[in-house]
């Protein structure tokens, strides 16, 4: 597939993988991305995951037409990228592996020892002639490993990206944002800041094109994206709005945490609401970020709260959740106990304030509870 006259695509799609290191669901599957740079030079960008390897390898033999690659450049050794760096080194005997020094250093974890006498290490702002085209690196680390770098192709502003603008999905037919918002906070939410400063060293150049590592190319509107990477990197709400999650035993807690959603509505509020034992863990977290507000609806279990909501709040605490205003209810036949648990995990991030109102239901939702939830409505969205 051809991603412009000099640069053609030659990734896979993995539709049977059941989950993506080995924890988010991908329903609609994912992609490896891998390209070819045609010039007088031959550069392959990146591998692929082992588990499509064999496909990988037949597009590649295909579009390179009976030539053989001069660079293989690594951006990143996750081994959804580094899965097939072997086989291709293998068949390409006189291929060089491009990379960044920290890249090398790790090679060896990934591949036989004997590539290391194949291996070019770059620093920040080498190039890389191929002829007309030349590749500019720098360095992106903990975007989303230590040892990752971004390729700016210069005669074609093209930037390879890694894993950053990457999606889940079949880049063909799926959308972007509502799997790149999960795909980042999932796998890249942790590492804001090295983010922002891979966005800095983007705005200072002009880029016409972005090649990541999953997901579709981006060509048109490349503000947008740039400005969602922006925008969730710094941690800021994405959009006015309240995620209710909640974690109920037998549904007195879903049916307050529907009811609070009602409420919130009626005041205007967009508002999503999930359950955090049905749906999707990854799709909690990303809902989370996006909005400005959030309420924990949970029962009391066993003296604590609701596994499957402590389970929550230790993705969110462990992706660095922050800057958002929390409602909390909660429920218990006999002692509640549950805000006292969600309390302790929430004071352990960063700027979350948790409103005075505390809803504490006794197994059914009173009456009295639906004034209080109204109230506690009122204050999260004051
Ligand atoms: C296994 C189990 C353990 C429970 N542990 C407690 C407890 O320690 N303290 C308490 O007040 N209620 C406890 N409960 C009662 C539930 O918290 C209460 O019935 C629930 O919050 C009602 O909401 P739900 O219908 O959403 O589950 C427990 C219930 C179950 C099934
Ligand atoms: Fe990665
Ligand atoms: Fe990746």
């Amino acid at each position: 597939m051809k991603v412009s006259d000099a640069i053609q695509y030659v990734g896979v799609f993995d539709g049977d993988i059941d989950l993506f290191e080995g924890q988010y669901a991908v329903p609609n599957g994912v992609s490896y991305n891998s390209y070819i740079i045609f010039d007088e030079k031959i550069a392959v960008m990146d591998s692929v995951d082992a588990r499509k390897c064999g496909p990988w390898l037949e597009n590649v033999e295909k579009a390179l037409n009976g030539k053989a690659p001069d660079y293989l450049v690594i951006a990143h050794l996750e081994p959804d990228h580094s899965g097939s760096i072997q086989a291709i080194a293998d068949k390409y005997p006189d291929m060089k592996l491009v990379m960044s020094a920290k890249a090398l250093t790790m090679l060896p974890q990934f591949v036989s020892a004997s590539l290391a006498s194949r291996a070019m290490a770059v620093k920040e702002n080498d190039s890389l002639c191929l002829g007309s085209h030349t590749l500019r690196f720098a360095m992106a680390p903990m975007v989303h490993w230590p040892e990752v770098m971004v390729s700016y192709e210069e005669s074609e502003k093209t930037l390879f990206s890694a894993d950053a603008f990457g999606t889940f999905g079949n880049p063909e037919t799926d959308a972007w944002l509502p799997e790149a918002r999960r795909y980042y906070f999932n796998i890249v939410g942790k590492y804001g800041s090295p983010v922002q400063t891979l966005l800095k060293k983007a705005a200072a150049l002009d880029i016409r094109m972005i090649c990541p590592l999953h997901g579709p190319v981006l060509k048109e509107n490349l503000g947008f994206y740039l400005d969602k990477y922006q925008t969730w990197s710094a941690y800021a709400p994405e959009e006015k709005g309240v995620l209710v999650a909640y974690g109920s035993l037998h549904g007195n807690t879903a049916k307050a945490a529907r009811y609070m959603a009602e409420l919130l509505e009626a005041k205007g509020a967009k508002v999503t609401v999930l359950d955090l034992a049905r749906d999707d863990m990854a799709l909690a977290l990303a809902e989370a970020f996006r909005y400005d507000h959030l309420v924990l609806a949970c029962s009391t279990y066993d003296g604590n709260f609701f596994p499957k909501m402590e389970d929550f709040l230790l993705h969110l605490k462990a992706k660095a959740f922050q800057k958002r205003k929390v409602a909390l209810i909660e429920n218990g036949s006999w002692a509640p106990m549950a805000a006292k648990g969600m309390k302790g995990y929430l004071e352990q991030m960063k700027d979350i304030s948790v409103c005075e109102t505390v809803v504490t239901i006794k197994s059914t939702v009173s009456e009295k509870n639906k004034e209080q939830l109204a109230a506690l409505a009122d204050e999260l969205l004051a």
